[in-house]
């Protein structure tokens, strides 16, 4: 065993973190939390993964429950294509595996949402096969440890990392040793100021004198900016909402009816969202302006009470009892819209 791994391994023997898919043999479990766990942090997904488990025990159950369901399930997690490529993976599952995740990793990868870092992960931890990973935190510990100046975001960057991975993997304990790296690069080698003196690789590391300067990245392109406006429309109780197509970033969630303006006057919303759903409105009172960050735009969501001139006929239009608007499955912005009317 090389040194590397014998330090980390015994490191996670001490410092493993309780949580709840660790000691799991079910796969599903290990896959329905790595997909979770894809760009957000453990203490957010502990909670949803738990009550997931208890909604959606099986791939089967999964499977034979509606996408509202399980994007309601998801709210609040971000990332939605996430939900609906595990609801859609399950469905493949149960109809080409009988109901079982396959264990070998060109089969994990044709499923929707499982690229080369989560089928790695699924395969040595549910499947205790000797294969490394490589995500943002095991890419940062291997290039500081290793001082790889090529842009870890290159190709060759990323190939370099991921041989560093693999050479180092300790045979028969790939679960343990990417787990134990993932803790330590969420707990000790984080991004800004990590906490070299106690970590367990810290004689190993060749940028120990140096580690923010590690690894290196492409420059960042600027995040745009965009402002929508959102129309409020309430009738005898009822609210109109809109759902959004399901292929795109919000895909299968509902929304007030929206649009992206240049300026945020009451005009603009009139003319944008007769255009986007044949639907006349009249602003009558500013309700709030919301702002959001997702990973590649900022957005600023002004939202109008207004009243209707015309009848909605658009199929993405449906009016909804004010008293279940829990029930339909909404991102952050629409959903603090939402809890204010209520
Ligand atoms: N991040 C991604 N997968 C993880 C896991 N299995 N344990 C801890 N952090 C993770």
């Amino acid at each position: 065993m090389s040194s590397f791994s014998d330090r980390i391994l015994r490191w996670y023997q001490q410092h493993a973190r309780a949580l709840p898919w660790r000691g799991h043999s079910d796969s599903y479990a290990v896959w329905v939390s790595e997909i979770m766990l894809q760009q957000t942090r453990v203490e957010t997904v502990v909670p949803y993964f738990e009550s997931w488990m208890i909604q959606f025990p099986s791939i089967e159950a999964l499977a034979n429950t509606s996408e509202q369901m399980v994007l309601s399930a998801w709210e609040g997690l971000g990332y939605y294509s996430r939900a609906r490529n595990l609801h859609k993976a399950a469905r493949m599952v149960v109809l080409e595996f009988d109901g079982r995740l396959p264990q070998e990793i060109p089969q994990l990868r044709k499923l929707p949402g499982i690229g080369r870092y989560t089928a790695a992960a699924i395969a040595s931890i549910a499947f205790h096969q000797d294969v490394a990973t490589l995500d943002g935190n095991l890419r940062r510990i291997f290039a500081r440890v290793f001082d790889i100046s090529t842009p870890a975001d290159s190709p060759p960057g990323e190939e370099i990392l991921w041989g560093l991975a693999q050479e180092n993997l300790p045979v028969g304990r790939a679960g343990d040793y990417n787990q134990a790296l993932m803790d330590l690069g969420s707990s000790i080698c984080v991004p800004k100021k990590p906490l070299c003196s106690y970590c367990p690789l810290n004689d190993l590391c060749l940028a120990r004198s140096f580690p923010e300067n590690r690894p290196v990245l492409k420059p960042k392109k600027p995040v745009p900016h965009k402002l929508k406006m959102a129309a409020v429309i309430i009738k005898n109780e009822m609210v109109l909402l809109a759902i959004h197509p399901s292929r795109g970033l919000l895909g299968g969630l509902w929304e007030f009816p929206s649009v992206a303006v240049e300026i945020s006057t009451p005009r603009a919303m009139i003319d944008g969202i007769e255009n986007e759903y044949q639907l006349k409105v009249q602003p009558v009172s500013y309700l709030e302006e919301i702002h959001h960050a997702y990973t590649h735009f900022t957005l600023a969501e002004i939202a109008w009470r207004c009243d209707l001139v015309e009848n909605p006929m658009d199929e993405r239009l449906k009016w909804v009892p004010l008293s279940e608007l829990e029930q339909f499955p909404m991102g952050k912005v629409d959903r603090t819209i939402a809890e204010r009317i209520q």
